[in-house]
């Protein structure tokens, strides 16, 4: 299976604080990998590390052996701006609280950035765009603009417009948290449904049971380094770390 990302020797402090000492994470095409752990381990760090939207101190960035960052004597060294513009058209991202633009129309949002960053015709991209709404439930409201949307719609909207921009990989986080129980499942559903199209995707969730059933493999975090990875129906339901023990005694509400 081909790699579509490798994160080599991660490390990121914020001051004196290490957030992520040594990561490593690869994803394979066609992968769903969950990352699970408690507030604080550094699982948005290394998403956003991940889609550069915070800068590595140290280690490799690879997208589909294409490197945005190579660690030079412990240094990440970014690639040009030339090449990080071609590294970002590679993923999309879905965050927690949706950011759609307010003053935008459903159809806007998801139309943006193809027509404005990949420089596609209006007409091609009109036509994904309210295909990709129909996918998602909401072929009705390409004119309504965020407020008059639940947040699960909201959230609809964000993976449209992720979507749109035809990335390899797609990475959420924690895309429900925001969202009341009975929204969360409209979401879950969605991304199951990407799952099974073969969309390569990295989740942060507190989702337990959705974790174990949508994803190939499931990293567990705490205090930035990765204590315990392996395929959901070992790291949920026999994890051998103590830490792990814990975490998921406590997730599980008892
Ligand atoms: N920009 C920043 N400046 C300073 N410290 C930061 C910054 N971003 C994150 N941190 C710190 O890094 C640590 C990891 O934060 P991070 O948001 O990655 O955790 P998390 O695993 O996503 O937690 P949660 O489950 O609560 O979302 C925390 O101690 C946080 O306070
Ligand atoms: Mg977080």
């Amino acid at each position: 299976m081909k790699k579509l990302l490798e994160i080599n020797h991660c490390r990121k402090s914020f001051g004196g604080l290490e957030v992520l000492k040594d990561l490593n994470i690869s994803v394979e095409e066609s992968q769903v990998l969950s990352i699970i752990g408690p507030s604080g381990s550094g699982k948005s760090t290394l998403l956003r590390c991940a889609t550069l939207l915070e800068t590595m101190d140290g280690g490799d960035l690879i997208y589909d052996g294409l490197y945005a960052a190579r660690d030079q004597g412990g240094k990440a060294v970014y690639a040009s701006p030339q090449e990080l513009h071609r590294v970002r058209n590679m993923f999309g991202l879905v965050f927690q609280n949706f950011n759609l633009f307010p003053h935008y129309s459903v159809l806007k949002n998801i139309m943006e950035a193809p027509m404005l960053v990949q420089k596609r015709g209006r007409k091609e991209v009109e036509e994904e765009a309210r295909s990709l709404l129909e996918q998602m439930g909401l072929a009705d409201r390409a004119d309504a603009y965020p407020y008059q949307l639940s947040g699960g719609q909201q959230q609809r909207v964000s993976i449209a417009r992720a979507l749109a921009m035809k990335p390899k990989i797609l990475f959420f986080d924690e895309p429900t948290s925001a969202l009341d129980p009975e929204l969360t499942w409209e979401i879950l559903r969605v991304i199951r449904m990407l799952a099974e199209e073969k969309m390569t995707m990295v989740i942060v969730t507190h989702e337990m049971a959705f974790a174990r059933e949508v994803s190939d493999w499931v990293v567990f975090m705490n205090d930035g380094i990765i204590v315990e990875q392996g395929d959901p129906r070992e790291v949920i339901d026999h994890p051998t770390q103590e830490r792990t023990i814990q975490f998921l005694r406590k997730m599980s509400g008892d």
